[in-house]
């Protein structure tokens, strides 16, 4: 079955390099059967959809505002990244929680918002707050989610987290969200995704998604399973 694999960049990258990453990317990558999208920064997005165009590459965006169009200076709001051709939109990054103070109320808020324009959410979660946190959705509104299970203490460091913990993890979250895929997130790479994907429905990327040649390694790395 097809994977979800998807490319976080996070605060990194300019239109000329993302533009090059996209090029090369598609070179040492000209196809796959797995679904891949990537999350540039909002700066990135039409530059992106641009150079993606036609191709299998799907456009995701990393926050989206919990308010829709209206008087909230520098918030990006749900059709705002529907109009440029984004699909999914990452909500609840650990960073973002860390780094800007954001609650699972919050998060909540933005994933109505994206379901209410038909963004595909990913929800990224780590235990225990991932119960408060999927308690705030409807069914439907979970059924419409994809979930990422993201142990903050495996992210950015190389750290990954052994795959038994991560299959726990995932039986645990199909208890309160039996209908909804699950990624893995943290330090995965072109030599551990494809064990990761043995247990989940794909992977959520950082560090590895950085280099377009590390990304395509990785992608291609699933095919031969
Ligand atoms: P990492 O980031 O792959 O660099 O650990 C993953 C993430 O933050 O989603």
């Amino acid at each position: 079955m097809s994977k979800l694999l998807i490319a976080n960049w996070k605060s990194h990258k300019t239109i000329s390099a993302a533009q090059n990453w996209c090029a090369e990317f598609l070179r040492e990558c000209p196809s796959t059967e797995q679904t891949v999208i990537l999350t540039p920064s909002y700066t990135l997005l039409s530059a992106v959809q641009e150079a993606i165009q036609d191709t299998f590459l799907l456009l995701g965006a990393q926050d989206v505002s919990p308010y829709p169009q209206g008087a909230y200076t520098g918030a990006i709001s749900a059709d705002q990244l529907s109009d440029l051709g984004v699909q999914y939109v990452i909500v609840g990054h650990s960073e973002r929680r860390q780094h800007f103070h954001e609650t699972s109320a919050d998060v909540a808020r933005k994933i109505t918002q994206a379901i209410s324009v038909g963004l595909t959410p990913v929800v990224c979660v780590d235990m225990p707050y991932a119960d408060e946190q999927l308690s705030l959705l409807s069914a439907a509104e979970l059924a419409k989610c994809v979930i990422a299970y993201e142990p903050l203490e495996s992210i950015g460091n190389g750290n990954a987290m052994d795959v038994g913990t991560v299959k726990n993890a995932v039986v645990h979250l199909h208890t309160l969200a039996p209908e909804t895929p699950v990624l893995y997130g943290g330090s995965v790479d072109p030599e551990s995704v494809a064990e990761y994907c043995l247990v989940t429905d794909g992977v959520l990327v950082g560090t590895a998604s950085l280099e377009a040649a590390t990304f395509a390694k990785l992608v291609n790395a699933l095919q031969l399973h």
